[in-house]
This record gives structure tokens, C-alpha cells and sequence, in this order.
């Protein structure tokens, strides 16, 4: 009797333990670098409410915006380890990881307005990069923009001969190196969380970045001058931990790139304005001056910097460079 009320007990502990395991929901560390106002920490929150929503429950997001769990190159290897299942690095930060294509993205000029920068990430060449994920255990899921850069420092940057000396912080990425180069600036790779004290110390002088970022991270407080320049593009790539990914049930998969989807119109749909009410914020803050280049100065700058896409042909192909263009002069650009 002892023996048989013992056995329905555990049956019942049993049970209960394999449901609660049934209910356990599947956990998403979704880890970033940028502050949760920004087009990224912005769609990154909307991604956790309809992945929670349109799996009722049984996926929980965690985010961790700025850097708060891992900063840039951590990140990258806790992902791969499979510590986090979810990042959005920039597209100039895969170069390390062995696929320096994406870098393609950083070259200056290479985007003549969004519309180009869209046929590219939505369409065959977008899909080619995320296949050169997959041998390095990373599934890509969307593309997420963000904006044109501005140049900071705290000396006007109003021709490239302003650049000379200046050490000038740039993601990790062969084609910035080559960027602040040929402007005659010395670049420094440095992790994103480390650059406003770097530029409040003058380990670095001067950055650059879309105002987004440089206003949430409180740049302009420690810089002088900026230069409205757009010399350069920065977006970001939504990538998973292939082996979790795949491992997903079907469904849950399927409910989370709906999910994925729609954050992703949303978060490219705010970037544009995002970065304009950035830009007017460091304006209105009276602590940066901010110049815009004169058609002058603007050719200056493209004369020493287009030749950076023609030096970036070997380490980035010749073919990609020209798919570009193609899409550009496709929708009527020179
Ligand atoms: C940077 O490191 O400057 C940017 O990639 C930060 C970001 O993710 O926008």
C-alpha cells in the first residue's frame, strides 16, 4: 500500500516538474551597444513586445541595451559561444569575424540616398552577405538602419587638411582605417562604450557617427564642432546563434520572423527622423558647433575619399563594389 501511494506521489511530482518545464518559456538575450533611444534600442524593445506577444508567452526577450551585459567585440564571441542568442552589431564590426564584405557598407559615398541602401539590404545582395554568416554559426535576420554620419572633433573639420593629426576613433573596420587615412587622421579601432570617456580625456580627438549616437551617448557635451558631412553610411545587421535558431520549433520560429519583420519596418521607419531630432537636440544644446559643408568643401572631401572605394576593391571584390553601383544607377543615380 506504503509502496503504491509512494509511486502515484512521485508520479504526480513528475508531472507536475514536466509541466512546469512545458510552461518554462524560451529566454532571448538580445544584447547592444547603443542607448535604448536610439532606431536600434527603439526596435530592439518593439522586436521583445510582439515576439512575447505573437508567441503568447512561451519566447521571453531580454534585452541589454549599452553595452549593460557585453560591449563590442565580446559580444560578437558570446553570441557564437552561444552566452547570447541575439545581437544588432553595426555593419562595419563583421570584419574581425572574417567577413570583411560587409564592410562594404562603411565605404564613403557608397550610398547616394536610402533607396539605394534599401534594393541593396532587402534585396539578392543583402540575402548573399547573411549566407556568409552561416559557416560562422550566425543566422542574419534583418537589416536595421540608422543614418548618415557626421564627422565630430574639437577643431572645425571643414576640409580634409583640418584631419591632419587628429586621432580619430573608428569602429573595427579596414575601410574606416582607410577612410580617416586618406583624410590624413590617424584612426583608433575603440569599443563603443569606451568612446565619450575617450574623447573627454583627448585619448582620441574626434569621432564620427550618426547624430543618434552622438547625442545618446552625450558626444557633443566633449566636442567643439561637428560637420554635418554624411561622408558614410551606418546600419546594423540582426543576427542570431544559428545552432539556437535552428534548434526553434517550427512555429515559434515562424511567429518570431513575423516579429522580426515588423520591428524592423518600424525601427528603419523612425531612423531618419530619430537622427534629425538628434541632430537639432545638439543644436539646441548650444554646446557643439555644427557646420555644413559648402558645395566646395564637399567636393574637397569627395576628391581624397571616392578613391578609398576603388583602394577597398581586394578586400571587399571588385564584383560586390560594382552590384552596388549597379542598384544606384538602376534607380537613375551617376
Ligand atoms: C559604433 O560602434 O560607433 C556603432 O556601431 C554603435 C552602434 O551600434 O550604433
Amino acid at each position: 500500500m506504503l509502496l503504491r501511494s509512494l509511486a502515484i506521489s512521485l508520479g504526480a511530482c513528475l508531472a507536475l516538474a514536466s509541466n512546469a518545464m512545458a510552461q518554462a518559456p524560451i529566454i532571448i538575450k538580445f544584447s547592444h551597444v547603443v542607448a535604448s533611444d536610439t532606431p536600434k534600442g527603439k526596435g530592439a524593445e518593439r522586436f521583445k513586445e510582439l515576439a512575447e506577444k505573437m508567441t503568447t508567452g512561451r519566447v521571453k526577450v531580454e534585452l541589454y541595451p549599452n553595452s549593460t551585459l557585453y560591449k563590442d567585440k565580446e559580444e560578437m564571441e558570446a553570441l557564437q559561444l552561444g552566452a547570447v542568442q541575439m545581437l544588432a552589431p553595426s555593419l562595419a564590426k563583421f570584419g574581425p569575424l572574417g567577413v570583411k564584405e560587409f564592410e562594404v557598407f562603411d565605404l564613403p559615398y557608397m550610398f547616394p540616398g536610402k533607396d539605394v541602401l534599401y534594393r541593396v539590404t532587402e534585396g539578392p545582395i543583402g540575402k548573399d552577405l547573411f549566407k556568409k554568416l552561416e559557416t560562422k554559426g550566425i543566422t542574419g535576420l534583418a537589416f536595421w538602419d540608422n543614418g548618415f554620419k557626421v564627422m565630430s572633433a574639437n577643431k572645425p573639420l571643414l576640409v580634409p587638411a583640418d584631419f591632419k593629426g587628429q586621432k580619430m576613433r573608428i569602429q573595427s573596420s579596414k575601410v574606416l582605417d582607410a577612410q580617416m587615412r586618406a583624410l590624413g587622421a590617424n584612426p583608433q579601432v575603440m569599443a563603443f562604450s569606451e568612446v565619450y570617456q575617450a574623447l573627454q580625456t583627448g585619448v582620441v580627438d574626434g569621432t564620427e557617427n550618426p547624430p543618434s549616437n552622438v547625442y545618446t551617448q552625450k558626444m557633443h557635451e566633449v566636442q567643439k564642432n561637428l560637420t554635418v558631412s554624411n561622408h558614410g553610411y551606418l546600419g546594423y545587421a540582426v543576427i542570431v546563434n544559428k545552432k539556437f535558431w535552428d534548434g526553434l520549433p517550427a512555429d515559434i520560429r515562424t511567429q518570431l520572423e513575423a516579429a522580426m519583420k515588423d520591428a524592423t519596418k518600424y525601427s528603419n521607419a523612425i531612423a531618419q527622423q530619430e537622427n534629425d531630432q538628434a541632430l537639432e537636440l545638439i543644436r539646441k544644446s548650444g554646446k557643439t558647433a555644427i557646420h555644413v559643408l559648402t558645395d566646395k568643401e564637399k567636393a574637397e572631401w569627395r576628391k581624397v575619399l571616392v578613391p578609398v572605394q576603388k583602394d577597398m576593391e581586394g578586400r571587399i571584390g571588385k564584383e560586390l563594389i560594382a552590384a552596388v553601383n549597379k542598384e544606384s544607377a538602376a534607380l537613375g543615380y551617376k
